[in-house]
């Protein structure tokens, strides 16, 4: 199996929620020599010198450059490290008739009915107390300990008409069906963390699915796994980073949470953290605030996100002259109404970086009668006045708990990506 498909495989497997997949990406960076900055410690920087700086669960590495940033410019990548998910809410269990369940939120918009009848895990984050005070621990509990099943076909014969979830009373996952101690899940997270259950005082948790991401298909080229969308740009874009050495350009890897609730967060792509990043690479390399400006006027970003994949059984839902394949190479994404940033200049210029790289490249335009999906680009582009283009590999059924890609996709963007980086093109 080629190195950048184990280390997706990987990837995907040690990403329960965006916040493993955020500790995931550090490990990754750390092995790469990418050293932590923070935000609100003084900076020096060094040329050809790799870091990262978090912010909650986002992340940017940075390497900067050999050349005048205002010969240059910033090159970025930037993806979304979320997906779809069902939250817990921490104070919902209840014991009925021997069985322990809890409730949820949506968080983004999953295909609801893919999470049901599966196994499901439970990991996230918790407040565990620290002599006066607390601290935040990751936990996975690691292994299926949740289920969110059907009712029976004979008691809900039309189901297979159509039917709609009730995100209330419907999505109860049942943790266990005989009678325990009050709290069963924090019983089971202390004894995870090694910690008292009076200590654990309060909790962000997850459900997600536990089946591992595998490879699929006769000749296996496929890849099957949840979070897919976009732990695949995500990891396309932090192989790429990783991969270059002394590059002419100062590259930039932004990896942000909550895409999916819409990105106006703390930590999100509509938030200041690339800005306030940006802008202080510059200071500290000694630019001033009129340079700094002229240094974005010359920057480019590739906003990646998974694109959506011919489908054989509804081709109804997609425009004959605009159907990426799977396996036919990076898509970039245009729409008349700018949900995706890509215009003619930066689309060019993708383009031309795939045919250099001798990856082919598709071109996705939604059908004129549905309505279109959004992601960071354009964002990230109205913010700082950087050309963007929005690119991704197919992929089928987006949003559902289990989603497929293409193999030779993956490995394609990474090249494409890596030249990027790496060239000036
Ligand atoms: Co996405």
């Amino acid at each position: 199996m080629h190195k950048y498909i184990v280390d997706f495989l990987d990837l995907l497997n040690g990403s329960p929620t965006s916040i493993q997949a955020s500790s995931e990406i550090i490990k990754r960076l750390e092995r790469y020599d990418f050293k932590l900055l923070k935000e609100e410690d003084h900076w020096e920087l060094q040329n050809g010198g790799k870091y990262y700086i978090c912010r909650d669960t986002s992340i940017i590495a940075i390497i900067l450059g050999s050349r005048n940033l205002l010969d240059t410019g910033y090159k970025i990548g930037a993806a979304h490290i979320d997906s779809p998910s069902l939250k817990i809410k921490p104070e919902s269990l209840k014991t009925e008739n021997s069985i322990t369940s809890i409730s949820v939120e949506v968080y983004g918009s999953p295909i609801i009915s893919s999470w049901i009848d599966r196994s499901l895990g439970i990991a996230g984050r918790i407040a565990v107390k620290e002599e006066d005070n607390f601290r935040i621990l990751p936990v996975d509990l690691r292994r299926p300990v949740a289920v969110i099943p059907n009712a029976a076909l004979h008691l809900n014969r039309e189901i297979n008409k159509g039917f709609e979830y009730n995100k209330q009373t419907h999505l109860k996952a049942i943790l266990q069906s005989k009678e325990s101690d009050k709290n069963p899940l924090m019983g089971a997270l202390a004894t995870e963390l090694g910690v008292a259950r009076d200590d654990i005082f309060g909790s962000e948790l997850f459900l997600y699915d536990f089946e591992l991401a595998e490879l699929c298909g006769l000749d296996q080229s496929l890849i099957m796994s949840a979070r897919l969308d976009n732990l695949g740009m995500t990891h396309s874009i932090l192989s790429a980073i990783s991969e270059v050495e002394n590059p002419e350009s100062t590259c930039i890897a932004a990896l942000f949470d909550h895409e999916e609730i819409g990105s106006e967060t703390r930590q999100g792509a509509d938030s200041s953290f690339l800005e306030n990043i940006l802008e202080r690479i510059a200071i500290t390399k000694g630019y001033s605030r009129e340079e700094y400006l002229r240094i974005l006027n010359k920057s480019f970003l590739v906003s990646g996100d998974m694109a959506h994949s011919y489908h054989p059984s509804y081709p109804e839902k997609y425009d004959p002259s605009y159907s990426p394949v799977m396996n036919g190479g990076p898509v970039i994404k245009w729409h008349a109404n700018y949900n995706y940033a890509t215009n003619l200049e930066s689309s060019q210029m993708f383009k031309k970086l795939c045919k250099t790289a001798e990856v082919p490249c598709q071109t996705y335009i939604i059908r004129s009668d549905l309505l279109c999906g959004s992601t960071i680009g354009h964002i990230l582009s109205s913010r700082l006045g950087i050309p963007v283009v929005d690119v991704g590999n197919p992929l089928w059924a987006m949003h559902s708990v289990r989603e497929t890609v293409g193999v030779q996709d993956h490995i394609n963007m990474i090249k494409v990506l890596e030249l990027y980086y790496q060239k000036n093109i």
